[in-house]
């Protein structure tokens, strides 16, 4: 067997061969079953890119038709679901809460039947389908409301938002809303998707599967930087303070949030989409006073590491726009993985038709031979060496 050099973040290791998507992060093309994401984010819609990406190429009206019935006949939450939220802490985090749930949704379905047709479609119907109305009755929940029932007549971005803010939602920003989602859906082997295709080579549920990823895209170098965006955006306060910050950011080497990505040296053809929806929005409902903050952080970060190939991911301006839409910050890494879940999925389809367990090797930099130290002699030994520079 071939041994690789090692690489920390298996940097440039290709860890698997896939058809879902591709990224190029030199020309800063980004595209999903060879289509696109510019085209998918004019002319499709999330559901449509969902079915894509899942089943491999788009549906005919039919299908769709379908796909999209069977989506809206599973949007409630069951009532035990509900019962379990009604205990967790109103200030957890909102994807602790949606770990949990999705996790918990597996208890529903216990009987796995990964070589079934059918199991499969109703896995990737109930995720789609549930973890919009999760998210929102977390949210209403923690207020101390009931949740909102989900509205038939409402498609899949209307509805979360009426679910969430509890009124029906303008138009473009329903349409803008599910623009984001399509934009989210999908991004190669990232590592929440990583964290998906792992779990689901071991032949596990994939309730399990999602609830895995979802736990992994939490985190502020992934999912979790649009949150931390914002928070820094609050931080900086304003456009003046932009250049110390910066400056200060990068003489102490604090990563600034929303850039820098591991594939793309150019700037994320997401963000750029993005940003133009945030305008579409201030246009329509009127500024947001952190765009200005935005703008300049982006101008600097430019010119003191664009060098570097760091520029806008798509974190970046994703806050803006969910501001807009009424999303309370700490929603904002829920509703990426509203999104994702499109994408965890594929690649847990794709996993199972070709599986083998991931199991990587390791460089072992630990000791050998080491003789066992009994309880009396221990304490001795390590009341004499600090606790850091125990092994
Ligand atoms: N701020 C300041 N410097 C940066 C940043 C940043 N955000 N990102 C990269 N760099 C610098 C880094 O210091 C390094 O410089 P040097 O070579 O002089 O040491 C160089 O650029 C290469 O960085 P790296 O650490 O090798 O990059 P990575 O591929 O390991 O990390 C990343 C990628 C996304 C974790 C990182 O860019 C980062 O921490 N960004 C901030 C968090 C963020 O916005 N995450 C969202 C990622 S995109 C969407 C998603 O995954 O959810």
């Amino acid at each position: 067997m071939t041994v690789c050099e090692y690489k920390p973040g298996l940097e440039g290791i290709p860890a698997t061969q896939s058809a879902i998507s591709h990224v190029d992060g030199q020309l800063g093309i980004l595209e999903y079953r060879g289509i696109r994401v510019e085209d998918l984010a004019q002319y499709s819609t999330f559901l449509e890119t969902a079915y894509l990406l899942i089943w491999g190429g788009l549906p005919n009206q039919n299908e769709l038709d379908h796909f999209q019935y069977e989506i809206r006949n599973h949007r409630r939450l069951k009532y035990r679901i509900r019962d379990m939220m009604k205990c967790f802490p109103e200030g957890g985090h909102p994807m602790d809460a949606l770990q949990a749930c999705a996790a918990a949704l597996g208890l529903f379905y216990s009987k796995r039947a990964l070589d079934n047709p059918a199991y499969i479609q109703n896995a990737v119907v109930r995720l789609l389908a549930k973890i919009p109305t999760m998210v929102a009755a977390f949210q209403l929940m923690r207020k101390g409301n009931d949740p909102v029932q989900p509205r038939d007549d409402l498609d899949y971005a209307g509805n979360f938002l009426y679910m969430l803010n509890e009124r029906e939602p303008d138009p473009l920003a329903a349409r803008i809303f599910d623009i984001c989602l399509t934009l989210h859906a999908e991004h190669t082997i990232n590592a929440s998707t990583f964290s998906a295709m792992v779990t689901a080579s071991t032949l596990t549920d994939p309730y399990a599967v999602v609830a895995s990823a979802v736990g992994t895209l939490a985190g502020p170098l992934h999912g979790g930087a649009n949150e931390e965006v914002i928070n820094m955006l609050e931080e900086i306060g304003t456009v003046e303070n932009v250049r110390p910050y910066i400056d200060r950011c990068i003489q102490e080497k604090h990563r600034i949030m929303g850039f820098g990505h591991r594939v793309y040296k150019v700037k994320d053809p997401r963000a750029t989409i993005l940003q133009k929806l945030a305008e579409q929005l201030f246009e329509k409902f009127g500024g947001d006073e952190y765009y200005a903050i935005a703008l300049e952080l982006e101008h600097v970060v430019t010119e003191r590491l664009g060098g570097k190939g760091v520029y806008p991911n798509v974190d970046f301006y994703s806050g803006l726009v969910y501001r807009k839409l009424g999303i309370p910050t700490d929603l904002f890494t829920p509703v990426f993985a509203i999104a994702r879940v499109a994408g965890w999925l594929a690649h847990w389809k794709e996993q199972l038709g070709e599986n083998r367990i991931f199991r990587p090797t390791q460089i072992y930099t630990g000791s050998h031979n080491q003789s066992y130290i009994p309880m009396a002699d221990r304490l001795q030994i390590w009341d004499k060496q600090p606790l850091a520079g125990r092994v």
